[in-house]
């Protein structure tokens, strides 16, 4: 066999390894479920005492299916047979005569989680790297190998439900509360604790009381109704049909997809999912720029504990790395700690791992920590000369190695390197505001810029769990350039009489997570000037623009823009309000066009890599592909 190795011990039972050829993650492609087929076509013939499912990977357990097939499904027979595939075989699974156990260390997903949940059996082993879901959402497709069937059946409809339509993954703690797992266990315990459960002869868990009651056909519709409301808060039926069908599914069909297979069919093959699945591959890709470094940074010092600066420092604490944090004065720094605290207050449950992310960030005014830096940012006021002053004292106290890097989103790397000795050192490794909810990084090179610097900080940039995207230097960037003419389109038609509620509707209704003008007032109108002014080659700014920033209405930080804010939120709704024909293209375009400028300028190396950046950038609507991938559509 080449995928799966099954051993069997002294009392009968099989411990059947998955290891499959390809390098990376278990994933459950064609052959190998082929492989499994035999496997158990074998075991009909001489029933084991029990079977052990585990992974001979440490990379996990199995990570679903192999998404490459799904760019394969042209036509719906395909993607019946894909569906049928998988469904059949988790019931042949679940109806073998013997006990059966799937012994989980490490990622469980998609299609590995179905089939765990067809084991009799789940034992979840504890390691930071555990986690089981089911996050076919996320590729705009519904788990079909039996995941509808059986979760809620084992969790309760509600949690099923919630874990399907977010794509929301538990830990193996976690996973035992719910019920998810029979058990969850220390690695040490593992394979004791799965030859024991295997043979305990106990029933299958199955949801009880209140949870076991809702399952019943008479309460689906509520719950269904329950959870279409929620869904319908996030994602529009018309360009996330998944979500939708998963609940119709699960209600009408109890899960089974072959029960409607024109329903399946328009999921698997619709542009939704084919986009979704595009993005995945994009997301890979830029995931891929980050392997080829061999410089390991440690040790990262950051200068300016404002905005950026200081979350820029928490996020890399909280990723493992030790960060030194320096400003002016002690003042200056404290802000941006206890903004660090609440992050981490958030995002780690453990009091005694979260201590030690505190620890790990040390507020420095002093700039000791330059002399120990794998790898130094400054991210002070964006001003020239105060820049250059800053780089000159830095250089000589650097690590001969260590990688010098600037977060500045409006200045020339050409601009600021003048002052180095050697100049070829600076690159630029420019995040996106807020920090920890921004998963794109531009990594930017001028001409002559250091290889190793650019392969260190893209290697930086993926180890601290962001997506690093090479750009070269030019005026904005790839994402804040084409983000100008995308606001100035949208404040030219307020200057045209349109209003801001028409504007911001169309092209949520296109698919973006904010619409412009919400985004110029989350900015900040003072930002948008100065970026336009840079941007703009000399066109005048919008009226509406200069005559805001003049009264001092300077968005959500003002509580006055566009829109009133209090509290952080718009106080105005911004419901559908149809606008005049023409409006959401018109709007677009100048996104559209000023991606394709930069690909033909080569700012950006190819335009899927550039529909990557606008879509992880900007929130670009990715169930459309990307702006360029979505053009190409249209024509
Ligand atoms: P900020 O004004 O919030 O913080 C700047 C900090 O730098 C202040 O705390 C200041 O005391 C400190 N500082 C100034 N000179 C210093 C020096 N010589 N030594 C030590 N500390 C010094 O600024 P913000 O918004 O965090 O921007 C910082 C950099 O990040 C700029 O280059 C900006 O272009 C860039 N950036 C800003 C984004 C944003 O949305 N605010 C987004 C991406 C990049």
């Amino acid at each position: 066999m080449k995928h799966w190795h099954p051993v069997t011990d002294q009392d009968g039972i099989v411990w059947l390894g998955l290891h499959t050829a390809n390098p990376g993650l278990n994933t459950l492609s064609k052959e190998v479920l082929e492989e499994f087929v035999v496997l158990l076509d074998g075991f009909d013939q001489k029933p084991p005492t029990g079977l052990i499912i585990h992974s001979e990977k440490d990379s996990g357990f199995i990570a679903g299916a192999d998404i490459e097939e799904f760019t394969t499904l042209d036509t719906a027979d395909k993607a019946t047979e894909l569906v049928a595939r998988g469904w059949h075989l988790m019931n042949r699974l679940a109806r073998v005569p013997y006990p059966t156990l799937a012994l989980i260390r490490g990622v469980c997903l998609g299609g590995g989680l179905e089939l765990s949940l067809a084991c009799r059996y789940r034992i979840a082993v504890e390691s930071p790297a555990t986690r089981l879901g089911l996050p076919e959402v996320l590729l705009g497709i519904v788990p079909g190998w039996g995941g509808m069937h059986r979760l809620p059946k084992v969790i309760g409809p509600q949690a099923a439900l919630d874990m399907m339509l977010t794509a929301k993954s538990v830990d193996a703690r976690r996973a035992k509360r719910i019920g998810l797992v029979d058990l969850a266990v220390p690695p040490r315990l593992m394979n004791r604790s799965a030859r024991l459960l295997v043979t305990s002869g106990k029933p299958a868990k199955r949801a009880s009381g209140l949870a076991a009651i809702l399952n019943h056909p008479l309460a689906r519709p509520f719950i269904a109704a329950m959870a279409k409301r929620q869904v319908a808060k996030r994602a529009s039926r018309q360009h996330y049909p998944a979500p939708y069908a998963i609940i119709d599914l699960w209600q009408k069909a109890d899960g089974d997809p072959l029960r409607a297979p024109a329903l399946l069919d328009q999921i698997v093959r619709s542009p939704t999912a084919r986009n979704l699945v595009r993005v995945f591959f994009l997301q890979e890709r830029l995931k891929g720029f980050g392997k080829s470094a061999e410089v390991k940074i440690h040790h990262v010092h950051v200068i300016g504990s404002g905005v950026m600066g200081g979350d820029i420092a928490a996020w890399c604490a909280l990723r493992g790395m030790r960060v030194t944090l320096q400003d002016q004065t002690m003042d200056r720094i404290k802000p941006a700690l206890s903004r660090a605290n609440t992050l981490f207050q958030k995002r780690v449950r453990d009091p005694l791992k979260r201590r030690d992310v505190s620890d790990r960030l040390i507020p420095d005014p002093q700039g000791a920590g330059v002399a120990h830096a794998d790898l130094v940012i400054e991210a002070i006021f964006e001003d020239l000369s105060a820049k250059h002053a800053l780089l000159q004292w830095l250089e000589p106290k650097l690590k001969p190695n260590a990688i010098l890097a600037t977060n500045t989103s409006s200045l020339r790397i050409e601009d600021l390197r003048t002052v180095l000795k050697d100049p070829l050192r600076l690159v630029g490794i420019h995040f996106f505001n807020p920090v920890a909810q921004m998963p794109l990084v531009e990594v930017i090179s001028a001409e002559g810029t250091s290889p190793q610097a650019v392969t260190a900080a893209l290697g930086f940039v993926r180890a601290i769990d962001k997506l690093p995207l090479p750009v070269k230097s030019a005026p904005g960037f790839l994402v804040n350039a084409v983000l100008a003419p995308y606001m100035l389109a949208a404040m030219r038609a307020v200057d045209e009489g349109l209003s801001p509620v028409q504007i911001d509707a169309a092209m949520r209704d296109f698919g973006m997570p904010l619409g412009p003008l919400e985004l110029v007032d989350t900015v900040g109108l003072d930002i948008a000037m100065a970026a336009g002014q840079a941007l703009a080659n000399g066109a005048s700014p919008p009226q509406c623009l200069t005559t805001k920033v003049a009264q001092g209405h300077l968005g959500k930080k003002t509580g006055q823009g566009f829109y009133r804010w209090e509290n952080g939120r718009i106080t105005t709704p911004i419901t559908a309000a149809p606008g005049p024909a023409g409006l959401t293209t018109r709007l677009i375009n100048p996104l559209v066009e000023q991606t394709q400028r930069l690909v033909t300028d080569g700012i950006v190396a190819d335009a899927d890599l550039a529909d990557a950046g606008v879509i992880f950038g900007t929130g670009f609507a990715p169930f459309r592909g990307g702006p360029l991938y979505w053009q190409s559509t249209m024509t």
